[in-house]
């Protein structure tokens, strides 16, 4: 057992934790939108409009703030007229990023927007720079978000959408160094100036425009870009980073890896940190007002997929080292809340490190479901200020630190998301708080490291009442075992 400190000072608040941080994202690839949210409305598995009522329902307890659609690689060549109109109409094309199978273009804009009705969510739309043309961008918000008389409303009215919908977050291409069309920042950064004047803020629709920024740590990307886009022409820019061990070719499989691989997961997790400190540092450069924001709009883990499906489809297990992986990710984006106002995990269903599995007309909530559930309650809060005395310790070749915190307030209330990423060592912590709280209730998410849900045993991994914890004079005394997550509610 290992004694350290952590002392809470509610009284010092830092930055609001916008709802977007606890963001999602939905691609065209493999067994997300199609199976996985979207089943058509003929289909045997109960459904509203062609969309999963089970996966639905299970989204909402999450509180999902926002989903990105339609890609990934796959935005910069989706054509969204193909996406409208009667279904039997509708052009078909090869996805030829994720499996080259044929998308018949079924799931479109009326189907995504119905989709985020449902969710009571906010739709952020990634457009197609990339083989796409700045007139269909600008038709596409037009068609969206105008309620004047022109033919794109007209078409859209056609279509079924009597009234525009709204939309806020609006991604200008994805990915644009790489699947979004090689391009040099230089050129991208100025075909975004060019694509963006033109998606026009129709009647009180306000656009929040999102410039594709880096790769993970490529500094030369983000301070081109700063350059060149002024926060005129963009409110954020975004960030991709996946945790992705040792290379892409030895990162392994979801649930069959050992300590070392696990070590070495959660440090190149930890490293979005200094990341995201990094390119912060350079937008500030440019941006000294803190006008432009930083949208993580891809994080999670990456693994090789499940053994016997398509490699093109991106289906990977998910296991406690993922829900550590999740803690870790959304402890620290609460700590740059002040800069990093969205965040998008890839994906929500059945891709990468998705919060729902699905197989016909089973379903199962992952283990990184129940993180974002046990931190829901950061949404809208107000991070507050915290110290906790260093965790780091060695673990073969890695040295990282074991405990990550987050705290925030809201209504009188604090929740406190910790996280023990140690597989061995528990740790008491003395907790100091400064004012008169003490621990309500709190949950615990733990196991062994590689435990995991699946469809015969879909809840072998959940969530816990946590009674470990005693409150003291000062705050509380508070252990976490191995490999653990923990809420406190104060
Ligand atoms: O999430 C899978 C892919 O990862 C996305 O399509 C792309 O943007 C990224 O490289």
């Amino acid at each position: 057992m290992i004694k350290k400190k952590l002392a809470l000072f509610p009284e010092i608040e830092k930055s609001k934790i916008n709802k977007e941080i606890y963001g999602h994202f939905s691609e065209h690839l493999g067994r997300c939108i199609y199976q996985g949210i979207f089943v058509g409305e003929d289909s045997k598995i109960p459904n509203v409009k062609g969309m999963r009522t089970d996966v639905v329902e299970a989204l909402k307890e999450l509180d999902i703030p926002v989903l990105r659609w339609p890609g990934g690689c796959f935005a910069d060549e989706y054509h969204w007229k193909n996406g409208v109109g009667p279904k039997e109409n509708r052009a078909t094309m090869i996805n030829t990023h994720w499996g080259g199978v044929t998308e018949d273009n079924s799931f479109g804009t009326h189907e995504f927007m119905e989709l985020c009705e449902q969710l009571g969510c906010e739709p952020y739309i990634s457009g197609n720079v990339g083989s796409g043309t700045v007139q269909e961008l600008s038709e596409w918000i037009e068609y969206m978000t105008s309620d004047n008389i022109s033919p794109m409303t007209d078409w859209r009215k056609q279509n079924g959408r009597e009234a525009a919908w709204k939309l806020r977050y609006l991604g200008v291409g994805n990915e644009n160094w790489g699947c979004g069309g090689n391009m040099t920042p230089e050129y991208y950064a100025n075909l975004y100036r060019h694509y963006q004047t033109y998606c026009r803020n129709y009647g009180d629709n306000r656009l929040y425009k999102i410039a594709c920024g880096p790769s993970g740590d490529d500094y030369s990307w983000t301070e081109k870009i700063m350059q060149i886009i002024k926060p005129c022409h963009a409110d954020a820019i975004s960030l991709h980073y996946y945790t992705v061990p040792f290379s892409w070719e030895k990162r392994g499989q979801a649930t069959v890896f050992d300590e070392n691989a696990y070590y070495t997961t959660i440090a190149c997790t930890r490293y979005i940190e200094s990341i995201i400190t990094r390119h912060l540092e350079i937008m500030n450069k440019y941006d000294p007002e803190h006008k432009i924001g930083l949208v993580v709009d891809e994080w999670g883990c990456w693994w090789d997929v499940e053994t016997g499906t398509n490699p093109g489809f991106l289906y990977q297990q998910n296991t406690m080292r993922d829900a550590v992986v999740a803690a870790i990710n959304l402890n620290i984006f609460n700590e740059h809340s002040d800069r990093v106002v969205m965040a998008n995990i890839a994906q929500v269903v059945n891709v990468l490190q998705a919060v729902i599995l699905t197989d016909g007309a089973k379903i199962l909530k992952t283990p990184t479901y129940h993180v974002f559930h046990m931190f829901k309650d950061h949404q809208e809060a107000t991070s507050i200020a915290h110290v906790l005395e260093d965790t780091t310790a060695a673990h073969g070749e890695v040295s990282i630190p074991d405990v990550s915190v987050s705290a925030s307030k809201k209504d009188g209330e604090l929740t406190v998301t910790l996280c023990n990423a140690n597989l061995s060592e528990s740790y008491a912590l003395d907790v100091h708080i400064s004012g008169e709280y003490a621990i309500k209730s709190a949950k615990i998410l733990t196991g062994a490291m590689g435990d995991y849900n699946s469809f015969e045993n879909p809840t072998a991994v959940e969530p816990k009442d946590f009674t470990d914890f005693e409150n003291t004079a000062s705050g509380a005394s508070v252990t976490l075992p191995p490999c653990s997550i923990v809420t406190l509610k104060l």
